[in-house]
């Protein structure tokens, strides 16, 4: 710290983001937000932004699944997941116009890249297709927890939202395990693979 006037469009230093939580402070919406911290709007449009990526990736990951697996055992499963998505999406459609929040720009690519992860993976067989969903689910968990966290009162009925869809989100992961999700080949190493492509897809999303 120099101690020089920062400069307007120079980047904020780090502070505490829904993806990035710096811990102590459980509420950046509520009557604790510091001088300093990101806006508050900013804040929550960056939230909205990235949840509607999501799950716009996740209708894109099923669908490419189901391309591959529609007709077979897990075909059935699959298009219940797709079906909570495809809700999930719609609220945080509503919630983009509602808010007046600019989308993400990254939305071409995570309608191919979902796609592709879904089909891909489908192809390797239906237990890695479940193994996917356990991967990405884990990830959404984790950021859905710690957007909730990060809600204040004045923005209950936000994090009520979100803490619906975590609860989805973790049946779909229960679902996928149930499907044989662990016994995929290589599961390691897939789920590696996944969680960080979905973590990149977090932190893309979020800013762009
Ligand atoms: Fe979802
Ligand atoms: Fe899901």
């Amino acid at each position: 710290m120099t101690g020089r006037p920062r400069p307007k469009d120079e980047p904020a230093p780090p502070v505490a983001t829904p993806e990035e939580p710096m811990g102590g402070r459980p509420d950046v919406t509520g009557e604790d937000a510091l001088p300093g911290d990101r806006s508050r709007d900013e804040l929550i449009a960056r939230m909205i932004r990235v949840d509607q990526a999501g799950e716009y990736g996740a209708v894109r990951i099923y669908a490419g699944q189901l391309a591959v697996l529609g007709r077979t055992g897990s075909g059935e499963a699959i298009r219940a997941m797709a079906a909570t998505e495809r809700e999930h999406l719609e609220r945080f459609d509503g919630l983009v116009a509602e808010r007046g929040v600019r989308p993400t720009a990254l939305q071409p690519i995570w309608h191919v890249a979902g796609y592709a992860l879904g089909a891909a993976t489908a192809l390797l067989g239906e237990r890695a297709a479940m193994a996917c969903t356990v991967a990405v689910e884990e990830v959404i968990d984790r950021h859905y927890a710690g957007q909730a966290a990060r809600l204040g009162e004045d923005e209950a009925e936000l994090r009520a939202t979100i803490e619906t869809f975590r609860a989805d989100e973790l049946e779909h992961k229960d679902e996928a395990l149930a499907h044989g999700a662990a016994g995929a080949p290589g599961y390691e190493l897939l789920t590696g693979a996944v969680k960080a492509g979905s973590r990149l897809a977090i932190w893309l999303s979020t800013r762009i």
